[in-house]
């Protein structure tokens, strides 16, 4: 049975497919079969940032019955045990719950990770409540963003009937604009989210360079190690909180 995580925020570009993606390879490379579900209409992004040249069916088709699910699942080429599922490019397309059970109800065997990486929308969050095991929050630090990722908290917490297991990522900390104090620390985004801390990433130009040409974080890298110790976090293993 697969563990379900969705990738959530309070505001567009913050880093939820560079989460996605770098997170999957992490469980990948733990031996875990993983596959990555694009929610989202209209726009893709992730056969980019996952060097997938061509994609002939999508999540829409799936669901209109016009392929089995295992058409159009891609698998990443450097990564065995990564899948990609990629979004309908239709902009118009609503999808009904039921869709989603369809979908989920497929693929809970077949893979040990499915992550969804979701669009700026919280009916889709709310349609898929039920099957998902975490939602992790990822901000950026600065204050828009983490006032909006907070509000968002609250409105789940209120509107959702279910209990939903919030976690929080922060990504593109610069340390220069920490220094100069034009942002807030990591702990006051904390306090202000009161989520619990897998892990911060740093503003980067090898995550830049690698969602362009669509390959993995070099090992070792601080950036690889910091969405490795993530994984260990999100799986609740205790490991010391990269930065
Ligand atoms: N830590 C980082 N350092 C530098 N650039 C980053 C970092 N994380 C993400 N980016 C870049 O920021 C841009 C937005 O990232 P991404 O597409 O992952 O955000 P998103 O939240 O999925 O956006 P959307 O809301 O449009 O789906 C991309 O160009 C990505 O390469
Ligand atoms: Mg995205």
């Amino acid at each position: 049975m697969a563990k379900i995580f969705s990738v959530a925020s309070g505001k567009g570009g913050v880093g939820k497919s560079t989460v996605c993606c770098h997170l999957a390879r992490s469980m990948a490379q733990h031996g875990e079969k993983t596959l990555i579900i694009e929610m989202g209409c209209g726009f893709r992004g992730l056969d980019v940032f996952l060097n997938i040249d061509q994609i002939v069916y999508d999540f829409g088709d799936v669901v209109e019955k016009r392929c089995d699910v295992f058409d159009a699942i891609q698998n990443v080429k450097d990564c065995e045990l990564l899948d990609l599922l990629p979004a309908s490019v239709d902009f118009e397309k609503e999808f009904e719950d039921t869709d989603y059970n369809y979908i989920f109800d497929i693929l809970h065997e077949e893979y040990d990770n499915i992550i969804l990486d979701l669009p700026l929308r919280y009916d889709v969050l709310y349609s898929i409540k039920d099957f998902i095991d975490a939602c992790l929050i990822v901000v950026t630090p600065d204050p828009v963003c983490v006032r909006n990722a907070s509000m968002c908290v609250n409105f789940i917490h209120n509107e959702f009937e279910k209990d939903i297991d919030m976690k929080l990522i922060v990504n593109k900390i610069s340390k220069k604009a920490f220094r100069r104090g034009f942002i807030d620390n990591i702990d006051s985004i904390i306090d202000e989210t009161q989520l619990q801390f897998l892990g911060g990433l740093p503003q980067s130009e090898s995550i830049i360079l690698a969602n362009c040409n669509g390959s993995a974080l070099k090992k070792r890298s601080l950036e690889y190690r910091i969405f490795d110790a993530i994984y260990e976090r999100l799986i609740g293993n205790s490991v010391k909180v990269l930065i």
